[in-house]
């Protein structure tokens, strides 16, 4: 599979690598993302994980750090996604002597598989050592992103280092298992002045990776949103004044109308919640003018829809933000669509309607987006609710790059569904 996936990739043509620097800082009006200029800007993006067990971007022991920024503005993208893991941070306040990359990699791999990773790593990226700390690990790609004129937005995936997401893992919901609101809140603290300080490109945040009910945790409820996201987006605003702050709905962040139609966001009866209610507006916020909504849309569901339908059925999730004649709209937001995507095998594109009916909603609302994802392998993946947990270097079949992080993975695919994502906000 793999082989063959290598022998049909092709490199796309090089292109020039530096950038004019983007307009920063960004703000909003009304449903629109301003550069600093005051002209509009869209997030046309890719997703790069560094939140699973070794807590850096993924990838490194197939290329350089460099080489791997370049794919994004080859592929025609102003932006990235990078995930992060609170536990990075964690073990930042508690002096962890675990942070340094050799540990990173030889814990989570084992001291033969580590070893070998390590050296790959170093190999590919002789500006590190044993010794570099993965937040300098993270400095040094978020450096390149800006010599290379890409757009980092952080986005906070989990608290424990692993894959996401599953029911009852531990990371999905504020008090759960591994999320400890505190160490969260201390952690968006710490990163955001240390992004706004050492990253040039770094525009933007996304407070929590799809928020999602959980079993033992604080009540499920926007309530209970309300309190936590306000108060870990008063931590970001605080320290990083500048920086946009996304926000994630419910469920998977698959839906998030109440905030754009106004609701009263309920707790819930018969817990700590009962009878608490909050209303999310805007102007009661230092950052006001810093707001945007995001969700995610993967092909899970009735997969055959029409586009009028599959249209319809999405609008009512969240987009009414960017509908000023929509009577229901109590406040205008940007949103972004800040995860879709799909195995990258040359037909699935078209096999359901979901690519179609996406591209079609982007050109009908003009939102931005973010693909998932860049990477063609990972160092190591654990999914709890899979047989094995945990698995060393791993093929990600969704990924745009191939396994060895050194070709496009599929150039139909790219021709039919990125390039189409982008020429829709042309
Ligand atoms: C970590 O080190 C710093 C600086 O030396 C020190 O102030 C802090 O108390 C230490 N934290 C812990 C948890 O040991
Ligand atoms: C330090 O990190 C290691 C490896 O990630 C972990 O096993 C350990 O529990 C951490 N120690 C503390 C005090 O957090
Ligand atoms: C770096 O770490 C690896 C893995 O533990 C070890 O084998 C190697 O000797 C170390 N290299 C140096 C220069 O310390
Ligand atoms: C909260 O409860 C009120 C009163 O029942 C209801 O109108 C409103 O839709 C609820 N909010 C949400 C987000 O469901
Ligand atoms: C919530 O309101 C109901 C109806 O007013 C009341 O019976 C109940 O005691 C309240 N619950 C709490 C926890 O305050
Ligand atoms: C915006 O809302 C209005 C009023 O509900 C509706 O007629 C229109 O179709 C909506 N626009 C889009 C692009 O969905
Ligand atoms: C691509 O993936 C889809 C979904 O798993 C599958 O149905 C299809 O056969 C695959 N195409 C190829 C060429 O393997
Ligand atoms: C698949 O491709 C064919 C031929 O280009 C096209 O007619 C059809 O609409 C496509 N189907 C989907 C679901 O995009
Ligand atoms: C170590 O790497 C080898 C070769 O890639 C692999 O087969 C093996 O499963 C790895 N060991 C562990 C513990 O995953």
């Amino acid at each position: 599979m793999t082989l063959l996936l290598s022998a049909v990739a092709a490199a796309l043509p090089a292109a020039s690598t530096k950038r004019d620097a983007p307009n920063l800082p960004f703000s909003t009006k009304g449903r629109d993302i301003l550069d600093s200029n005051g002209d509009i800007f869209h997030y046309k993006g890719t997703n790069w994980p560094g939140h699973q067990e070794i807590m850096i971007p993924e990838g490194l022991q197939h290329a350089s750090v460099a080489e791997i920024v370049a794919w994004i503005p080859k592929f025609g993208l102003n932006s990235v996604r990078m995930t992060f893991a609170i536990e990075m941070i964690d073990d930042i306040y508690s002096n962890n002597t675990s942070q340094t990359l050799e540990k990173s990699v030889v814990n989570a791999l084992g001291q033969e598989n580590g070893t070998l990773v390590l050296e790959q790593i170093l190999e590919n990226n002789p500006q590190f050592t044993n010794e570099t700390t993965r937040l300098e690990v993270w400095d040094a790609v978020a450096k390149e992103l800006a010599d290379q004129g890409v757009i980092l937005h952080l986005d906070n995936h989990v608290s424990k280092a692993f894959w996401c997401c599953g029911d009852d893992d531990g990371n999905g919901w504020f008090g759960e298992k591994y999320f400890n609101v505190d160490n969260w809140i201390r952690g968006w603290s710490f990163i955001s002045s240390h992004a706004r300080e050492n990253w040039p490109t770094f525009a933007s945040v996304g407070l929590r990776n799809e928020l999602r009910k959980a079993t033992t945790s604080e009540p499920v409820d926007w309530y209970t949103w309300y309190v936590h996201m306000t108060a870990a987006a008063d931590a970001v605003h605080e320290a990083a004044p500048d920086a946009l702050i996304f926000f994630s709905g419910l469920s998977y962040d698959t839906y998030i109308d109440p905030i754009p139609l106004g609701k009263t966001l309920n707790g819930t009866a018969g817990t700590a919640t009962a009878n608490k209610t909050a209303t999310f507006v805007p102007s009661n916020f230092a950052w006001e003018d810093k707001i945007v909504l995001e969700l995610h849309k993967y092909d899970f569901e009735v997969t055959q829809n029409s586009c009028p339908t599959f249209k319809a059925n999405w609008y009512k999730q969240g987009f009414q933000a960017v509908n000023a004649s929509d009577p229901a709209t109590q406040y205008l937001f940007p949103v972004a669509i800040t995860e879709w995507g799909f195995i990258q095998n040359g037909t699935y594109w078209n096999q359901t309607t979901y690519n179609k009916c996406l591209i079609e909603m982007v050109e009908d609302y003009r939102v931005s987006w973010m693909q998932w994802e860049i990477s063609g392998s990972f160092y190591l993946q654990t999914r709890p609710n899979r047989t094995p947990n945990t698995i060393q270097g791993p093929e990600e079949f969704w990924g745009l790059l191939n396994y060895k992080w050194d070709a496009v993975r599929d150039p139909v695919t790219v021709e039919n569904s990125l390039d189409k994502m982008i020429a829709a906000l042309d």
